[in-house]
């Protein structure tokens, strides 16, 4: 096939741009699936593309996962930007502490020098629960500054592996299984043509939200994530930027 002749990464962050019809792909070589090397070299890509728009864009909101962690470690640490304000996506506590997307905002700050806004509730609030959450003044306040993000970082998951992850209930497995599934981004989970099948019963960014904001930023690697990636941009945000591997991107080109 035409794949063999993309040898170089910048013909294969091309097509897959083409691809996917996105503003940008940004690519490192290899697959993160098999060397942890290959995750951190995409941190350090996203890093260095998110600096870029930090002093026209300082409301940043960011999500949880390993590859957005990955980010944190190579921001530089040099706490230039005091008027950055980073707004943790989504208000979760069924992950990992390290790699929540609270723990993340602060990680970002810290790095920065600006401030951080976090959220902490239940992965999964009962209907009941969640009503009465959404009008607490605290919930609300951070509701206002999803509306005013400049700026959206987020990582992208394999649907069935985040729910395990996040120790979905049998009824939202069930959910997620039925609705077909594939990917996870903000708390979402999207089919293979990329419909909203299920959302988490959380405080979190709204996809109306993300959809809206000026920029956005999109991480996630290794050819275990190509399915996942191909779902989620059937119907995402045409003016992401897409950081990933090598790994990812020739999977996703084989399959489509
Ligand atoms: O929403 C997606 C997940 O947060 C991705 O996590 O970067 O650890 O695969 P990960």
């Amino acid at each position: 096939s035409f794949m063999h002749k993309l040898t170089g990464i910048a013909d294969l962050a091309d097509c897959l741009k083409q691809q996917l019809g996105i503003l940008d792909v940004v690519l490192v070589p290899l697959d993160s699936d098999k060397a942890i090397s290959v995750k951190n070299q995409i941190g350090k890509e996203a890093a260095r593309l998110l600096e870029q728009h930090f002093a026209a864009q300082p409301n940043v909101a960011v999500t949880g996962g390993s590859t957005m962690a990955a980010i944190a470690k190579e921001l530089k640490g040099e706490k230039t930007y005091p008027a950055l304000r980073f707004i943790a996506a989504r208000g979760g506590l069924g992950e990992d502490v390290l790699h929540q997307a609270n723990t993340i905002a602060s990680a970002f700050a810290g790095k920065t020098g600006g401030s951080f806004k976090t959220l902490y509730l239940p992965d999964h609030l009962s209907e009941e629960a969640y009503t009465m959450m959404m009008k607490e003044p605290l919930i609300r306040e951070m509701m206002d500054l999803y509306e005013q993000t400049d700026l959206v970082v987020h990582g992208i998951g394999n649907a069935q592996e985040m729910a395990v992850r996040r120790q979905s209930t049998a009824e939202e497995v069930e959910k997620i299984t039925e609705g077909g599934a594939v990917s996870e981004a903000f708390g979402y989970y999207f089919d293979a043509e990329g419909n909203v099948v299920y959302r988490i019963r959380s405080a979190g960014i709204q996809l109306e939200q993300v959809q809206k904001a000026p920029a956005i930023i999109a991480v996630a690697g290794g050819r275990s994530k190509a399915m996942a990636i191909l779902s989620y941009f059937k119907n995402a945000p045409k003016h992401t930027v897409l950081v990933t591997d090598e790994g990812a991107a020739r999977e996703i080109l084989e399959l489509t």
